[in-house]
């Protein structure tokens, strides 16, 4: 029988090291894994690195000028470092990125036709397809506003509209940018929760980026905490959720609780003790 360490990571990175203009290093020696059909989270707060992160994976570093220096992107055992946005999702690597997820002045309907690949990128393609009757499931809402532009949607009905798009594109990988960012704390829960189901429903194997480490533990198998574009911690969920320091900076509890902000939590500057 293959035990879960022998199955291939769906993704993996090995040492990844990113520069901005040629000087600025903002990720270094970056490594995780995503296992098939699970949540991994990468924790970490304003400037950890998190988002050059999901850039590096899925090819849209060049807009930045940004370039991947060193290591590898390792996609379904293959390697894919430095492939073009475009190859990555008609492979299944798809981005939900953390700005300008929806083009507003398309309606819903118009929205989920737009990114997603034609019909010639599916030839060969061994992934099951997804109808749009089946994301209508996942996302009532959105039938209801299908002809309505998105850019009279909500902020949480925006992020579900970018959701049901990357969806339709047949992703293996979803990476997913900032789910929670802005939105009330109820909002957020049923966000998580949808996302869960795509991955028990669908098999997906999810890495979702989250400075809001008390939602995305709630779902996540594995988490990644990242400080000054390292990885400095990591373990399964229940592991980080009864870490001190992951508890006290990333969660706002224990001795200080009820007296700090969320805000103030993420600007703490104090030595960590990850190790
Ligand atoms: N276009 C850019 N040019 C130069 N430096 C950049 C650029 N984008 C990001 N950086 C730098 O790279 C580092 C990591 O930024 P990144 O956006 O990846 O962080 P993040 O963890 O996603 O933060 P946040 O939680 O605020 O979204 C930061 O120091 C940031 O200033
Ligand atoms: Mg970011």
């Amino acid at each position: 029988m293959t035990s879960f360490f022998e199955l291939t990571p769906s993704l993996e990175l090995e040492n990844l090291e990113v520069v901005y203009h040629h000087v600025a290093t903002a990720i270094q020696g970056v490594s995780l894994r995503v296992m098939p059909g699970s949540i991994v989270t990468l924790l970490g707060t304003n400037g950890a690195g998190k988002t050059t992160t999901l850039r590096a994976i899925s090819g849209f570093l060049g807009a930045d000028n940004a370039q991947i220096v060193g290591g590898r992107v390792l996609f379904l055992g293959q390697p894919v470092t430095g492939r073009r946005p475009h190859e990555l999702v008609r492979r299944g690597l798809v981005l939900v990125p953390e700005r300008d997820k929806v083009f507003e002045t398309l309606t819903v309907q118009e929205n989920l036709r737009a990114l997603v690949p034609g019909w010639r990128a599916w030839r060969g393609a061994d992934r099951p397809r997804i109808r749009l009757d089946q994301v209508f499931e996942y996302f009532p809402l959105l039938a209801d506003r299908r002809r309505q532009l998105a850019g009279y949607l909500s902020g949480g009905e925006r992020q579900m509209l970018a959701l049901a798009t990357a969806l339709l594109c047949r992703p293996a990988v979803l990476l997913v940018d900032e789910l929670s960012l802005g939105l009330a704390p109820a909002v957020i829960e049923r966000l998580m929760i949808l996302v869960a189901r795509l991955r028990d429903e669908l098999g997906l194997a999810v890495l979702l980026v989250e400075q809001n480490a008390g939602a995305a533990l709630a779902v996540a198998d594995y988490g990644y905490v990242m400080e000054h574009g390292r990885i400095v911690y990591d373990g399964p969920r229940d592991r980080l959720l009864a870490h001190a320091d992951v508890r006290e900076f990333y969660l706002g509890v224990g001795h200080r609780a009820g007296r700090k902000s969320y805000t103030d939590v993420k600007q703490y500057r104090r030595r960590r003790r990850w190790f």
